[in-house]
């Protein structure tokens, strides 16, 4: 009897070590919750923004577990996503629009986003090769295309829809920045000093000339 309880106990144990120590046991909660790396680089933005900064981050289930490079390669991909979206809405608006005027502004609208687009495709080659300042600036310029647009637009009518979208792409957009500036604070803890190569290359040039 005494034994028959000892060996429930043991077996109950196991089960439980074992659930707790599976990943995916360990992670559903995980993907809903705000990583501290998250909360990092929300915290370039005021403190009533980072509620907005959270949420968008957690559209991408990756986020919760991502490192600082994979954070700024998802807001990249974020950035470029709406980016995309609002390319697609500017065309429709461009075709329906019966006015030459305002159809000519928005397709020129069109085409600043177009370019956004081809710098944070850039972007993304550029933090694959941790050519980090580049990121940063690809990403600021991608940012001022969208400034363009809506100067193009300042002396007549801007729709204030147009106005709105346009501010939540450079909302997004401006998150590469701290992203990519704590890739590169945590690269360079982890790369390992230029004297421990050098102690490398001694060694073996000296025990295995
Ligand atoms: C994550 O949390 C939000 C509220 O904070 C909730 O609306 C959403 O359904 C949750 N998603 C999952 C997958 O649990
Ligand atoms: C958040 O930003 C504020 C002001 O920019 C700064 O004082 C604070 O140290 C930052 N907190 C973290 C955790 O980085
Ligand atoms: C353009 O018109 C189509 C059909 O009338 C409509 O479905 C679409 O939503 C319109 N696009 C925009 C951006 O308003
Ligand atoms: C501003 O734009 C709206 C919607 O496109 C239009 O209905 C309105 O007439 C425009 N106003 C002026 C002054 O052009």
């Amino acid at each position: 009897m005494a034994s028959c309880f000892i060996s429930s106990i043991l077996f109950f144990s196991a089960i439980f070590v074992f659930l707790s120590t599976t990943p995916s046991f360990a992670n559903i909660n995980s993907k809903n919750v705000t990583s501290d790396r998250v909360k990092n680089i929300c915290n370039a933005t005021e403190p009533w923004n980072q509620p907005r900064c959270y949420e968008f981050y957690k559209s991408d289930p990756r986020s919760s577990t991502a490192d600082y490079k994979e954070l700024a390669e998802i807001t990249i991909d974020l950035a470029n996503s709406d980016c995309k979206k609002l390319i697609h809405w500017l065309n429709s608006l461009a075709k329906n629009e019966t006015d030459h005027g305002y159809r000519r502004r928005y397709l020129q609208c069109s085409k600043h986003y177009s370019e956004a687009r081809e710098k944070l495709d850039a972007g993304k080659k550029y933090l694959e090769a941790k050519k980090f300042e580049t990121v940063e600036d690809l990403a600021a310029n991608a940012i001022e295309d969208s400034n363009e647009c809506i100067a193009d637009f300042a002396k007549v009518n801007t729709t204030s829809t147009l106005l709105n979208k346009a501010k939540d792409f450079e909302f997004i957009t401006s998150f590469v920045k701290p992203a990519v500036e704590l890739s590169r604070k945590s690269d360079k803890v982890t790369k390992k000093p230029y004297y421990y190569t050098l102690q490398l290359i001694l060694k073996k040039w000296v025990f295995h000339p």
